[in-house]
């Protein structure tokens, strides 16, 4: 069995698509969970683009250990000299560097000549080297390249100390056969390239990322780019879990494994999805709510008798666990942080405290408290950061006939203030308040809505995106009373700006 390398790049294509925008803590967060997961390589972001991306790959250098931690850098001097300073105290560190190959963007984006784009790659990959010991070199837009000028770049990016190179359908535009066929060319046709690794990154403008990087497995690729929920610009990339699932059902097939723990895709999914505020549709592959739900009565009937009928892989084997009911009101401490081993958390003894905490005030509410419960519990509460803005009293009083109006009362910086309003609805209501009294422009762009669980009691979770000043801000709230849950949500995201704004010294918070 080859081994296929995974390499996650959620963090830097998937965080630079439109309306997501991480902070460093909640980067971290995710890259623990990938190492969790057991990328080969996490790429934590692009250096050079702003001071909180630089940030993050330098946390995740810093902390994250036994996975190669990655920058992209354009092929400038400027950007491999920021990346190799945010990756320097990795333990396995790859600067990633890029330049596109394709003749449309070679004459209308660089207005350059050929070889003087192969002189700037090499010169690139030349002193990205002389920093750090492992460089990635992708040929941007390879897909509408000419197959021979593919082969010369990449045959001289290898001479210069390339140690992977990577061929990008950047518009996602090659379909599954034709690029089956040009990774087999560029394996044969490229001095050098049996040295090195070979790498795809694939979009999914055309629905084809998956079955294109799949193609490149079959091929001879020995590394795939992709994301957790296929987060990524315009369509976005190719989906973590459907590559890894795939080779995983089909190992005869492909020949190959990867080293990912297939257990721990759920909720690597389902952090990635509350941390960036993007819902999952219900149907989508391997960790969409319904991915293993049987409706027809003649496939549950098929379940009951053979769960092969209709089932091609476990739900345990991607982390949906089947025993889901475990606590209750009367469960202590050590049940809840057994639990929590058994679910993969690796948490410290204060986060446990914490968790089981708010565990005890939602067991007094709701008689079981399902896995999926005490996983939103610990998102919530031990990914949460100290607030500047807290939530102490809320009423509101609405109905179809009354003016809906809603009283609240918040501690501002260790001050209680009031203030009530009324709104199209209770939310609205809520959300005016708030807005009085924290004094700030918000747009409200998002609200969601979902239940953790089945029940009549079960947990609400709220996500908002607002938007300041261009910039865009998820919160998240979780009650088991949903008007509270949006009341939390709407101030989880204004003490994010708080936050940032701090950072930045803006007085846009009076
Ligand atoms: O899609 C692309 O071409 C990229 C490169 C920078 C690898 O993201
Ligand atoms: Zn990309």
């Amino acid at each position: 069995m080859k081994m296929v390398k995974i390499f996650d790049t959620t963090l830097r294509d998937g965080e630079q698509s439109a309306g997501i925008n991480l902070n460093v803590e909640e980067k971290l967060q995710i890259a623990r969970q990938l190492a969790r997961l057991n990328v080969d390589v996490i790429e934590a972001g692009f250096a050079i683009a702003s001071p909180g991306d630089f940030a993050g790959v330098q946390a995740i250098a810093r902390e994250i250990k036994g996975v190669t931690v990655c920058s992209l850098s354009r092929a400038v001097k400027a950007d491999i000299e920021r990346a190799w300073e945010a990756l320097k105290e990795a333990e396995d560190p790859l600067i990633h560097t890029f330049l596109a190959t394709s003749d449309i963007h070679m004459k209308y984006k660089l207005n350059k000549e050929p070889d003087k784009v192969v002189e700037m790659a090499v010169a690139a990959v030349k002193y990205a080297k002389s920093l750090c010991p492992k460089v990635e070199f992708s040929a941007e837009d390879a897909t509408r390249s000419d197959w021979n000028f593919l082969c010369r770049i990449l045959g001289e990016v290898i001479k210069a100390g390339a140690t992977v190179i990577n061929v990008p359908d950047t518009v996602g535009y090659i379909i599954p056969s034709e690029f089956g066929r040009l990774i087999s060319y560029l394996k044969e046709n490229t001095p050098g390239i049996d040295k090195v690794q070979v790498s795809v990154h694939c979009h999914n403008d055309l629905g084809l990322g998956v079955a294109n990087s799949l193609a490149a497995v079959e091929n001879g690729a020995d590394q795939v780019e992709c994301t957790i929920n296929g987060l990524g610009e315009r369509a976005g990339n190719a989906a973590l879990e459907e590559i890894v699932m795939a080779i995983k059902t089909r190992a005869e097939n492909f020949q190959a494994e990867t080293r990912i723990h297939t257990e721990q895709l759920i909720r690597s999914s389902r952090l990635v999805s509350t941390l960036t505020g993007k819902p999952l549709q219900h149907n989508k592959a391997i960790v969409g709510t319904n991915a293993f739900s049987h409706e027809a009565g003649i496939h549950q009937d098929g379940m009951l008798k053979n769960r092969m009928t209709y089932e091609i892989m476990t739900p345990e084997s991607v982390g949906l666990s089947q025993s889901e009911i475990v606590l209750g009101k009367h469960s202590g401490r050590h049940a809840v942080k057994n639990r929590l081993i058994e679910l993969g958390y690796n948490l410290t003894e204060t986060e446990i405290d914490q968790t089981y905490q708010r565990f005890i005030e939602l067991a007094d509410k709701k008689k079981e408290v399902s896995d999926s419960d005490l996983e939103a519990l610990v998102r919530d509460e031990v990914y949460a950061m100290e607030d500047r803005f807290a939530l102490d009293y809320l009423h509101v009083s609405t109905g179809n006939s009354t003016i809906p109006t809603a009283t609240i009362r918040l501690k501002k910086d260790g001050e209680l203030i009031q203030e009530a309003s009324c709104g199209d609805g209770p939310i609205d209501a809520i959300y005016k308040a708030i807005d009085r009294i924290i004094q700030i422009k918000v747009k409200l762009d998002e609200y969601n809505i979902k239940a953790v669980t089945s029940g009549e009691d079960a947990l609400g979770e709220v996500t908002v995106k607002v938007r300041e000043n261009g910039n865009a801000y998820v919160g998240r709230g979780l009650s088991t009373d949903i008007i509270e849950a949006s009341a939390i949500a709407y101030l989880h995201a204004l003490n994010k700006i708080s936050r940032s704004a701090k950072q930045k010294a803006s007085p846009i918070f009076t």
